[in-house]
């Protein structure tokens, strides 16, 4: 059955929440979703102060440094919900320890900390500039929570820009480098592209939705984001990789080289 949304987009903010007003429990998931936003800006941003290093074609720095800055805003901007929440950056990373080791993390924390080179560069756009936009669109714009309504509106129009840098980089790239290695990377990375989404059905999501703070259930999602990819990749001559059905999602048999 689905579950029933229970609150209409942007008819909350920080007061009613200090008056009481509100279900405790909304607090308490709203601080754990925005932490999980803002950590995955923060890796993001990470992730393009390291390409900086490790990009050796200098025509895509600037549009590194402009991306890089834009995620330091996204990531400054949730954390400054949080702490209207009382919630400082530090507690609100801590939320998150165990979160953040397992497969909805991976893209963010192997673009931050082990991705090199340009390659490597666009995947991470496609596997959290690509994602984060639709993430964003459908399911933030539309909170319940108006502050963070506002933040995805902002979020949102630099996202597309990294989006449309990303997949230029990508057409480019598969001319320059040639389908097959940017067809070996795509089975590198589209698994862990997916799973940035986070698990189906989880007691959290169904939450998030009944409170308005998602609208859809994070699979659904992710086969949106897997539609719109295979319709890319197809225009430029490259292959999606086939996955595993269950999360978290992985390589196929019959992708796997
Ligand atoms: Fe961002
Ligand atoms: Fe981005």
């Amino acid at each position: 059955m689905p579950i029933r949304r229970q609150l209409a987009p942007a008819t909350i903010d920080a007061s009613h929440l200090k008056s009481g007003a509100i279900e405790p429990g909304y607090t308490k998931v709203l601080a754990r979703l925005l932490a999980a936003h803002a950590l995955a800006e923060k890796l993001t941003a990470s992730g393009y102060e390291r390409a900086l290093a490790t990009v050796e074609n200098q025509s895509l720095h600037h549009a590194i440094s402009k991306n890089l800055a834009e995620e330091r805003k996204h990531a400054l901007l949730i954390y400054r919900l949080l702490e209207e929440l009382g919630i400082s950056e530090m507690a609100a990373d801590r939320l998150l320890l165990t979160a953040c080791k397992g497969p909805s993390f991976e893209a963010p924390q192997f673009f931050a900390t082990r991705a090199s080179g340009e390659i490597d560069l666009l995947m991470a756009s496609l596997s959290l500039d690509m994602t984060g936009l639709i993430m964003i669109s459908i399911n933030y714009r539309e909170s319940s929570y108006a502050p963070h309504c506002r933040a995805a509106e902002i979020i949102l129009e630099e996202e597309a820009d990294h989006d449309v840098f990303g997949m230029a980089g990508l057409a480019e790239a598969a001319k320059r480098f040639g389908p097959d290695r940017i067809n070996s990377a795509l089975r590198e990375w589209v698994p862990r592209a997916v799973n940035f989404f986070g698990p189906p059905d989880s007691g959290f999501t169904y939450e998030c939705i009944r409170l308005g703070l998602k609208s859809r259930d994070n699979q659904e999602v992710a086969e949106l984001f897997l539609e719109v990819l295979e319709r890319r990749l197809t225009q430029l001559g490259l292959v999606t990789p086939q996955l595993t059905d269950s999360y978290p999602r992985a390589l196929a048999a019959r992708s796997v080289n």
